[in-house]
């Protein structure tokens, strides 16, 4: 088997006559740190959606690990060990930033009812494990002092932070990231930073969609540009930096 663990083919999806996503072949290997950006509206939050199983494509193909995930449900996908954030943060406001992650880390049972029943005395260790393990990634990410806040009286910069605590705390194999950076100050934007290499140093394949090109420059290994839902580079960022069709897309052709 390839070392690919995501792959696309012929993936499209239109919105009305707009084409939002029409990509041809694209994929992602093992332990990557690969960054996804184009123009407003380019259609990287819909691949995201495409790849996640949020949205469901009008054709093409999407495979994780090698099995052909188009119309695999979300949950499923998360099962499989592919985890995303949200452009718009998704935290339970009306939870507490413990409850947040505790919720999130129960998704790792994936035991039936009654087996849970029957390991009741497990089920107590899986508990104090998880919370510790919550506490650990709550101090880690500098969120401590808050987890009997309400998520709800989070700044946005720390709703982030509990949104990537929570797609952190199932151990997954796979994050994507949506604009991880936006609206967070430069400092928490440092924290972030530093978190995010630090997750891929220990292998986990990441894909972050982020306007700040600044930190994405600095952090990704690979960048893939998307306009208009078609890719158009895809490299290092030194070979980026300096693609006239990137400059194009972000600046418009000199004539116009
Ligand atoms: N549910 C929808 N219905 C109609 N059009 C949509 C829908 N979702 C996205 N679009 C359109 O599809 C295109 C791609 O949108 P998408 O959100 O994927 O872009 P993006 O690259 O994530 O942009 P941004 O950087 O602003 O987040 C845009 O023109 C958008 O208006
Ligand atoms: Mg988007």
């Amino acid at each position: 088997m390839s070392n690919n663990l995501i792959s696309v083919n012929n993936l499209k999806k239109s919105f009305g006559g707009l084409k939002a996503v029409d990509v041809q072949e694209l994929s992602f290997k093992k332990g990557e740190l690969t960054s996804i950006i184009g123009p407003n509206g380019a259609g990287k939050t819909t691949f995201f959606d495409l790849i996640s199983g949020f949205q469901s494509a009008d054709s093409g193909e999407v495979s994780l690990k090698g099995k052909n995930i188009s119309s695999t449900q979300p949950y499923k996908i998360a099962r499989m060990g592919m985890v995303r954030t949200f452009q718009l943060t998704k935290v339970f406001d009306r939870m507490t930033v413990i409850e947040n992650l505790l919720f999130s880390g129960s998704n790792i049972n994936n035991d039936s009812f009654l087996k849970s029943f029957l390991k009741l005395n497990s089920q107590k260790l899986y508990e104090s494990n998880l919370k510790e393990k919550a506490n650990q990634i709550m101090n880690d990410l500098n969120i401590g002092h808050m987890a009997d806040s309400y998520a709800r009286e989070l700044s946005g910069g720390q709703k982030k932070l509990l949104e990537l605590a929570r797609s952190i705390i199932n151990e997954p194999e796979i994050l994507l990231l949506d604009e991880p950076l936006a609206g967070v100050n430069p400092k928490l934007a440092e924290d972030i930073l530093s978190l995010i290499t630090k997750l891929s140093d220990t292998g986990i394949t990441i894909l972050m969609v982020e306007h700040n090109i600044e930190a994405v420059m600095k952090i990704s290994e690979r960048i893939v540009v998307l306009a208009e839902g078609s890719l158009i580079a895809d490299g290092v960022p030194n070979e980026i930096r300096t693609d006239t069709n990137v400059i194009e897309a972000y600046l418009g052709k000199a004539d116009e």
